[in-house]
């Protein structure tokens, strides 16, 4: 699939109204009248557009959009001003959405061409804006079309070029500055296309992206980056010698095989730290035994969407590069009924030697984790490890369906793990790992149980996933909620949205 659409990205310079384009697009914060852009444009087209935006109700708010006709006085056919609220509040990741609002606008009149200008926020936020812009019209053209056959689905994108341009005032950049402008724009292509990748795994049903296929989809990425990214992948009986009890207890009730993937990259240069991501890989949750109701059951496709993230964003991490040894993991199985399947009321022996009994069977992400966090505990001993998994309702009660919920005892790591999320505009928000309620864990015949109470169900996950962690520098990211959305935005469409694969990427790349 051409995740880019096969639309060009490319960096303009010149006097921006001199463009010659089906659509020349800008941002205003606000009331247009007070916008210099906007008076000139308007001053440029008679002053259509501020009528156009009087009639139209247009000030300059979120979500807010105005596209008028040019009649050939300026080189543009139509011009797009996109609101961009209050300029106080704007933050850089913003103008995905804007970017992605060009994007679609341009599709909608037939437009190959288009000329954007990014609102200027002085020197040092040229760059990320230059490179979200780019990830915004990459995220905004997504569609998981494989199964509409209908002709409109089938037709070709209008879209062909988008120009963006590097100086907001057209003066001409230096040599070193259209370079870093390009190296931007190629650097939110990358990070957009593995966003989209992600999203094709999570929307693809379960009957296609099964354990083997995850597989097989992380060794056609290391063979793209031959050299700097191996896997390995661990079959049932492999799994069964390192002593995987909980991770395949899960897996017993399917007839999908289970497959433990664990994928590497490794810098050039001596690494300087070396990171673990760890991804939830249920390729399917009916419950198990505990058997979820239809409705709840519905979209248990994306349980997958941890290991989605993390193998994603391998591609991106090794084509960018990184100066860290980066790890990616994925303990890869569905939770079915059948004769073999696992049972309440079971003892399993985890790879560590925990024994946990089981009172839900429905609460098998923290299983296959807990493997999988002592698998990259003791085989890669990482410096830093990070899991990402849809794994409680809890944590969508929380805090909403937007935003991901992030445990850890590491200060300074959660920190600096949040702060990364900040900058790439992914929502998580901290929620603390209460040692008191680890007593909701405790189980008469075992080590622990697997379930708690309904009460803490996020955080009595998490302390279950500590238990492995151990020592260990680790932070836990819960994306039940934002993994997949029922709601859209210009830049994200319904179903599997790729949560977490950017700021996986940015960590990795940049921190
Ligand atoms: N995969 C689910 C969690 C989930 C729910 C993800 C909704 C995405 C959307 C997980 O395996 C699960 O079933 N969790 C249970 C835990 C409970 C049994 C303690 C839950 O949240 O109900
Ligand atoms: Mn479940
Ligand atoms: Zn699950």
């Amino acid at each position: 699939m051409d995740a880019n659409g096969g639309i060009e990205l490319t960096l303009l310079q010149g006097a921006p109204l001199q463009a010659h384009v089906d659509l020349f697009a800008f941002t205003t914060f606000g009331d247009p009248g007070k916008d210099s852009i906007f008076k000139s444009v308007d001053s440029a087209l008679n002053g259509v557009l501020s009528d156009v935006a009087k009639s139209e109700s247009f000030d300059g708010k979120i979500g807010q959009s105005i596209v008028v006709h040019t009649h050939g006085r300026v080189p543009a056919k139509r011009i797009l001003v996109v609101g961009g609220g209050a300029r106080s509040e704007f933050a850089n990741p913003h103008i995905r959405d804007i970017a992605a609002t060009v994007a679609h606008a341009a599709n909608k009149a037939s437009a190959a061409t288009v000329a954007f200008m990014p609102p200027a926020f002085g020197a040092n936020r040229e760059l990320p804006l230059v490179q979200f812009t780019a990830e915004g019209v990459v995220l905004g053209t997504y569609k998981f079309g494989r199964y509409l056959t209908g002709e409109d689905h089938k037709r070709p994108m209008a879209l062909k070029s988008f120009g963006i341009f590097a100086d907001p005032k057209g003066k001409k950049p230096s040599a070193a500055e259209s370079k870093a402008f390009a190296a931007a724009v190629t650097r939110g292509t990358e990070i957009a296309q593995a966003v989209n990748h992600a999203r094709d795994l999570i929307n693809e049903p379960s009957a296609i992206v099964t354990p083997i296929a995850l597989a097989t989809d992380a060794q056609a990425i290391a063979k793209k980056h031959k050299g700097t990214v191996s896997v390995i992948v661990l079959d049932a009986k492999k799994c069964q010698e390192l002593g995987m009890g909980m991770f395949l207890a899960v897996g017993k009730g399917s007839d999908q095989e289970p497959r433990f993937i664990h994928m590497t990259y490794k810098p050039a240069k001596k690494p300087k730290k070396r990171l673990c991501f760890i991804g939830k890989g249920i390729t399917f949750d009916s419950g198990g035994y505990s058997l979820k109701p239809s409705q709840a059951m519905e979209d248990m496709k994306v349980d997958m969407s941890g290991a989605a993230a993390v193998i994603a964003a391998m591609d991106a991490i090794a084509t960018i590069g990184s100066e860290h040894e980066v790890h990616a993991v994925a303990a890869c199985c569905e939770n079915l009924v059948s004769g073999r399947a696992y049972k309440l009321g079971d003892v399993l022996v985890s790879m560590d030697g925990t024994t946990v009994e089981i009172n839900n069977t429905d609460a098998e992400g923290r299983l296959t984790l807990g493997d999988a966090i002592t698998y990259a505990r003791s085989k890669i001993q990482p410096d830093e490890m990070f899991d990402f998994a849809t794994l409680t309702g809890a944590c969508m009660v929380a805090l909403g369906p937007y935003t991901a919920g992030v445990m850890s005892d590491h200060e300074s790591l959660v920190r600096s793990w949040l702060s990364v999320a900040e900058r790439t505009g992914e929502d998580m928000w901290r929620l603390p790992l209460t040692t008191r309620l680890r007593e909701q864990l405790k189980s008469p015949i075992a080590d622990m149980r697997n379930t708690g109470d309904r009460f803490g169900g996020a955080i009595t996950a998490g302390l279950f996933l500590k238990t492995f962690a151990k020592d260990t520098p680790w932070v836990h990211v819960d994306i039940a909620g934002p993994a997949s959305l029922s709601t859209t935005r210009p830049s994200q469409p319904k179903g599997g949205t790729g949560f977490a694969v950017t700021t996986i990427i940015e960590y990795a790349t940049r921190a």
